[in-house]
């Protein structure tokens, strides 16, 4: 049976670190970590992942701002908030939550978020730091990031010789993961839904990570005896056995049979999850120190 890499054991060592740094900052500074979470619309999942990083962000001793914008926002009326976050000097770090309703256009809103606060790592300044191979003076998407802990984990900070596969390509996970794993010498291969023999693909990689959305679609016989397979997924799946109605989250990775194979696994939840929100609060304090000079 596979090592399960505790995300939740990872993450809470990261938190005490960042809590511990930001109180020596506000000591010798006056200045407290600020964070700013936005989001607009009623979705369920969104508002319960917005509060857990507000609530982490109070609990490492930061400045927690979180503006809860109804629906039917307009372009211009968000665009507006984030300019008066850009130019409030108690925030370091910015977080517009995605997705964004319908009718709202991100990537402009993403891109006038101040690079020096953009906590996500989005804006095409820290992205394209991340692509040049320039790791330190930027911010990096928290998700990958946090992953990328868990990786080192295992297999140390050099992948020289192993064989990385990443299945997705989004700005927020799929290509910052592929650029981190390869900064760290891995042979990356970028995989996505338009892949042709995905299983064969996934079975060449000593390091599989999933970022697919899709429940489960990552099986036994898709990984490597040995492999280390990392699962971004967060998905809502119906769990009849909890109760009439009830749901849980799940992963891209069928857990219990690809367990059997690999040599680590993340679980779901538990796994990447914790980390990412860990990373978010670890990027806000760098911004803090940053402003801090
Ligand atoms: N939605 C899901 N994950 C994330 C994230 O890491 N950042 C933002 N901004 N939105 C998300």
């Amino acid at each position: 049976m596979a090592h399960i890499i505790d995300g939740k054991h990872a993450a809470a060592s990261v938190i005490e670190t960042v809590s511990s740094a930001a109180k020596t900052l506000e000591q010798e500074t006056g200045i407290k970590p600020g964070l700013a979470v936005v989001i607009v619309g009623n979705d369920p999942a969104s508002h319960a992942y917005v509060n857990s990083k507000s609530k982490m962000a109070k609990q490492c001793g930061f400045n927690s701002i979180q503006h809860s914008l109804p629906e039917e926002t307009k372009q211009e009326e968000l665009e507006a908030l984030v300019a008066e976050l850009n130019a409030d000097p108690s925030i370091h770090g910015i977080l517009v939550q995605l997705p964004l309703p319908q009718h709202l256009n991100a990537e402009p809103i993403i891109q006038s978020i101040a690079p020096e606060k953009d906590v996500d790592g989005l804006n095409v300044v820290n992205a394209g730091k991340l692509a040049t191979g320039d790791l330190a003076s930027g911010l990096i998407s928290c998700t990958p990031a946090g992953a990328l802990i868990l990786i080192n984990k295992i297999h140390g900070a050099d992948l020289s010789g192993l064989n990385a596969v990443v299945i997705g390509r989004s700005n927020l996970f799929g290509k910052p993961m592929g650029l981190l794993l390869l900064s760290a010498n891995a042979t990356v291969t970028m995989a996505h839904s338009r892949s042709k023999d995905l299983a064969g693909i996934c079975r060449g990689a000593d390091i599989l990570v999933a970022a697919v959305g899709r429940p489960h679609m990552v099986k036994a016989s898709w990984v490597k005896p040995g492999a280390t397979v990392i699962d971004v997924g967060i998905n809502r799946v119906p769990a009849p056995d909890k109760g009439e109605g009830m749901s849980k989250i799940t992963g891209d990775v069928a857990y219990d049979e690809c367990a059997e194979v690999a040599g680590a696994i993340t679980p779901v939840p538990g796994g990447v999850g914790p980390m990412t929100i860990a990373m978010l609060m670890a990027n806000t304090l760098v911004a803090a120190h940053r402003a801090a000079g």
